[in-house]
């Protein structure tokens, strides 16, 4: 019997693509369930968006390190990401480096969120990037997590277009409006693969 798709979410930020994920499993339009909500960022609104849906949510100490977690840390979550027992890590505004071990815990079971039309402006605030290149269309995109950075093998992306008096604010609330409908439908995409009968 086809049962959803386990998901475990990362993220350090407000979460709103976290929701746009949970909003379309209660809409029934992803067939997948979250299991687990974890963040290195104690008060983050994801976390807070975790408890109203009642999702397990997690904080997990990030560490010394400003960039990446400590191995150990990284450790913990590929520990509570097996617990869970999560098929497909998704990187939501997840604003450290993954690197070992849990690159490894989950090879091409792991994806991520980033607004810019890879491989254009990879890193942060990739938006301000784009209005500073001067750019007349940016977007967002969905791409498998590996060792390099922004860098996985793309998965989709939505175009984006940019209006002349866009500020960095109304540009990333655009490319978020985006981002909201691609990363459900690119989780939707995976579900209906990994789960397809044999
Ligand atoms: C998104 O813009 C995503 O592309 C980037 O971080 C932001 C997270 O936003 N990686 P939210 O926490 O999902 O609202």
């Amino acid at each position: 019997m086809k049962r959803p798709l386990r998901l475990g979410v990362l993220g350090s930020g407000k979460g709103s693509n976290c929701r746009a994920i949970i909003e379309k499993i209660v809409g029934g339009q992803l067939d997948a369930e979250v299991r687990i909500v974890i963040s290195d960022v104690e008060n983050s609104g994801i976390l807070k968006l975790a408890r109203e849906f009642g999702v397990p949510g997690l904080y997990v100490r990030p560490g010394r390190f400003e960039t990446r977690l400590e191995p150990e840390n990284e450790e913990e979550i590929v520990r509570l990401l097996h617990e869970a027992e999560v098929e497909l890590v998704v990187l939501a505004g997840f604003m450290r480096i993954v690197r070992q071990p849990l690159l490894s815990a989950f090879p091409r079971r792991m994806i991520n969120i980033h607004p810019s039309l890879l491989p254009k402006f990879r890193g942060r605030e990739a938006w301000k990037q784009a209005l500073r290149a001067g750019e007349r269309v940016t977007g967002c995109t969905v791409h498998y997590v590996d060792a390099a950075v922004d860098a996985g093998e793309i998965l989709g992306q939505e175009t984006v277009q940019i209006m002349p008096d866009d500020t960095p604010e109304s540009l990333h609330a655009r490319i978020q409006r985006s981002e909201h409908v691609l990363l459900p439908a690119v989780i939707a995409g995976i579900a209906e693969k990994l789960h397809r009968p044999k």
